[in-house]
């Protein structure tokens, strides 16, 4: 019974593997691929281990190795996230929002952020991290018609509500955020500004997207697994000594003790392959969104703002309420293969739950897959396909299989094939021989 029971979910793993990672044009706004080199190492003793503490000041014996790889890891961070102080404890996004709330605020302090259909991430509001710190959640008004912060307006809700932190970035996130004239607003009552680049670290770090920091943020929280290709886990990062010292202890020993070992030596390769290939990938993700956005449109969809060329990011914004709705829309598109999220839209009154109107496409993990735009044409017409129902579903999907098919490899990489000792390793580390 054991035995079969490990065989299904073998075979729901290889399942897993042959339909969303060989199958599917993903289009997830929140996800990516590792390299092969950093999944590789993503399968080592390391994922069995404790490290509490700092970098060469564990309270476990035994992290000779694993102080090493943090090493290298936070020494490549601080370079490509250009920073001066970085934490990767935090092993997700949502917890490194919780220990910034933690650090910088107390129960009963108003923060300000957007809401939900405005692309604030659940974490920023009441019912979220921001809501288990007790904090006090104000709206950040935004402009429908820009998909951005309505200065003027937050001028007020600051002037009046003096929150202690203003957070900005988000789930649904189109445009830079106007953080250089933020920081200034938020000066004048004392206010940290928490940027969250979650989606747009990767195209921060490429240099293709604001650099919050340099214009003005005290801090930045992220994931460093959706525009940036590396394994799930958060991260946090500031020029700010004080602010440091305030969000560090909040993640250890706040909220994380074992900071799940294993994502640090993919982590370190995905730096290292940033370095190397960042710049590129990230432009392209940010031609590939616009690409995508521009034939979509061309083809009467109702793209979000046209007047500003759609997107300045990996992500586009489709009302698709002509074609049923975000919920109807994005399970259809995945009866062909083709995976989007039903996502909210500013105006949307509803909650995630009912339908919203819209869907959210994002361009990075294709990208990863060495597609451009001219592949980003034949998605449009794809999705097009199956929402106007103009051809059989079954006759799609297999159309999105073909062309999937013909960009097997991850780009932006290191090649594996060149370290042939990972094999060695590999099987030694799994205690098999591993043939073809
Ligand atoms: C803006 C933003 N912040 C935080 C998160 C949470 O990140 P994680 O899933 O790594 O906890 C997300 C998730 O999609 C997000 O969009």
């Amino acid at each position: 019974m054991a035995e079969d029971l490990a065989r299904k979910i073998i075979e729901l793993v290889r399942s897993q593997e042959e339909w969303r990672g060989r199958s599917t044009i993903n289009l997830i706004a929140s996800e990516n691929i590792m390299s092969p080199l950093a999944r590789a190492l993503h399968i080592s003793d390391f994922a069995h281990r404790y490290a509490e503490g700092d970098v060469w000041h564990r309270e476990y014996q035994g992290a000779a190795y694993i102080d090493e790889v943090e090493d290298i890891c936070l020494k490549l961070a601080s370079e490509v996230f250009g920073a001066k102080y970085v934490d990767l404890r935090s092993i997700s996004g949502a917890l490194a929002n919780l220990a910034v709330f933690f650090g910088l605020a107390s129960p009963g302090d108003p923060i300000a952020s957007l809401q939900v259909p405005c692309g604030g991430h659940i974490s920023f509001r009441e019912f979220g991290a921001a809501g288990c710190r007790g904090l006090v959640v104000h709206d950040i008004p935004f402009s429908h018609e820009d998909m951005n912060i309505d200065l003027e307006a937050l001028s007020e809700v600051v002037e009046k509500a003096k929150p202690k932190i203003i957070t900005l970035g988000g789930s649904l996130f189109l445009f830079p955020h106007p953080v250089k004239d933020i920081s200034k607003i938020a000066s004048e009552v004392g206010a940290y500004v928490h940027y969250d680049a979650a989606h747009v670290l990767g195209l921060i770090a490429g240099g293709c997207f604001q650099r919050p920091l340099e214009e003005g943020a005290d801090i930045v929280t992220a994931s460093t697994h959706k525009t940036f290709p590396g394994p799930q886990g958060g991260i946090v990062f500031t020029n700010r000594e004080d602010v440091f010292s305030r969000v560090r202890p909040a993640i250890f020993p706040g909220l994380v003790s074992n900071h799940h070992l294993h994502r640090l030596p993919s982590l370190a390769v995905t730096l290292l392959e940033f370095k190397l290939f960042g710049k590129e990938y990230a432009k392209q993700v940010v031609r590939n969104a616009k690409a995508l956005g521009k034939a979509l449109y061309e083809d009467g969809f109702k793209v979000l703002c046209p007047h500003k060329e759609f997107t300045e990011s990996h992500q586009i914004a489709v009302d698709v309420t002509r074609f049923g709705g975000g919920a109807s829309a994005a399970k259809r598109l995945e009866e062909a293969n083709i995976i989007v999220n039903k996502n909210l839209l500013p105006w949307d009154k509803v909650s995630m739950v009912e339908s919203p109107s819209g869907i959210r496409i994002g361009s990075q993990e294709v990208t990863r897959y060495g597609m451009k735009e001219a592949e980003m044409e034949r998605i449009a017409e794809l999705i097009s396909d199956v929402l106007r129902g103009r051809r059989p579903i079954e006759q799609v999907k297999s159309d999105v299989e073909k062309l999937r098919r013909e960009f097997p490899s991850v780009h932006y990489c290191l090649n594996i094939e060149e370290y042939e000792e990972v094999v060695g390793f590999l099987s030694y580390a799994l205690g098999i021989k591993l043939s073809e």
